[in-house]
């Protein structure tokens, strides 16, 4: 069933403009991982089409519903950190999910031409629903899928640029769209998977990086926050001394190198041959990183609460007016009018 292709930026056809949306979630500050898996490919993505980003804070809400007070908080810190990443917001919209009410309603009415086992199937669901005690799975979790339909088919974009991860929920997102065409009218268009090239960056003991193992680089840390976490970060476990071989494909330090650092060839090589220590590499790692990150970090500080809730309000307001036509249209085709 794998009827969606990776395809690049590059093929995005520029006349009409197209549109292009995509989401995170709202449950904290944003990481390395998070920018190196889709922020990166984001800012290059709105010099081509009409970016619509969006804050998932409704989904956030599937797995931290007893803490709505941090979603909230949450959702300005991840705009904030769109913005100082290079989204533009004079010529993207960025907008919460929460404030264009039209993801809601449509995700109603997808939810009644839905089957169950679609999303009894969807791996993150049987990864979550694991981890949760029988009786205290909430419907909006397995829900997740549905709400993510509503959320790209408001938009009709073009393409949907998002991690390997979300390749299930894209898929599902289009079958609902094919079946709701086929029962009641073509309302949806088809969209493409939009992969990027980038690397994927792992936390700092080598997983996959992510909150909850505590391995993350946040993108708001500081840079000695930033060089103490390189510090105890993970290295090839048998180079002790300098001159042992180390493994740069298994080490962190060296995987943030191959992303930050413009002679990462010869570091590696170096690491490789015993030429260079850890220590040697965890230095300029975070010289690295920190020069990244720095102009990233200054504009970050820039943007005050008020300018981003400005920015929110213009941003739903811009989504709704595309959202609110293709939900007319959704409803219209089931004749509800
Ligand atoms: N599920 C996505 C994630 O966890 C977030 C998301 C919500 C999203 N709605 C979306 C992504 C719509 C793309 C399109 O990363």
């Amino acid at each position: 069933m794998t009827t969606s292709q990776g395809s690049n930026s590059h093929q995005i056809p520029s006349n009409p403009r197209q549109k292009i949306l995509s989401g995170m979630r709202s449950t904290g500050f944003l990481h390395l991982g998070n920018y190196e898996g889709a922020l990166r490919n984001w800012v290059k993505l709105q010099e081509q089409a009409d970016l619509f980003c969006m804050v998932a804070d409704y989904h956030a809400l599937t797995t931290h519903f007893e803490d709505p007070e941090q979603i909230s908080r949450s959702s300005r810190e991840v705009a904030r950190d769109f913005v100082a990443c290079g989204i533009d917001p004079a010529r993207s919209v960025i907008f919460l999910q929460s404030h264009v009410p039209q993801h809601a309603e449509l995700c109603l009415l997808l939810s009644m031409i839905t089957p169950l086992g679609w999303l009894e199937r969807v791996p993150t669901f049987k990864e979550k629903k694991a981890d949760l005690a029988a009786d205290s799975v909430p419907f909006g979790l397995l829900g997740y899928p549905v709400l993510q339909a509503a959320d790209i088919l408001l938009y009709r974009p073009f393409g949907v640029p998002v991690g390997k991860d979300q390749a299930p929920h894209l898929e599902i997102s289009r079958e609902i769209a094919r079946r709701f065409n086929r029962l009641y009218g073509e309302v949806f268009p088809e969209f493409k998977n939009i992969i990027g090239d980038e690397a994927v960056l792992p936390g700092t003991d080598m997983r996959k990086m992510s909150k909850s193992y505590d391995n993350c680089i946040y993108i708001k840390d500081s840079e000695d926050e930033t060089a103490a976490k390189i510090m105890s970060a993970y290295t090839t476990p048998s180079k002790i001394k300098k001159t042992d071989p180390g493994i740069p494909e298994g080490c962190a330090v060296c995987q943030y190198l191959r992303v930050y650092s413009p002679n990462w060839e010869s570091q590696w090589n170096e690491d490789r041959e015993g030429l260079r220590g850890c220590m040697q590499s965890k230095k300029e790692c975070i010289e690295s990183i920190n020069e990244y990150y720095r102009p990233i970090r200054e504009r970050r500080k820039e943007l005050d609460d008020h300018t981003i809730n400005l920015m929110l309000k213009e941003g739903a307001e811009k989504a709704a007016e595309v959202a609110s036509k293709t939900l007319a249209d959704a409803k219209a085709a089931m004749r509800f009018a």
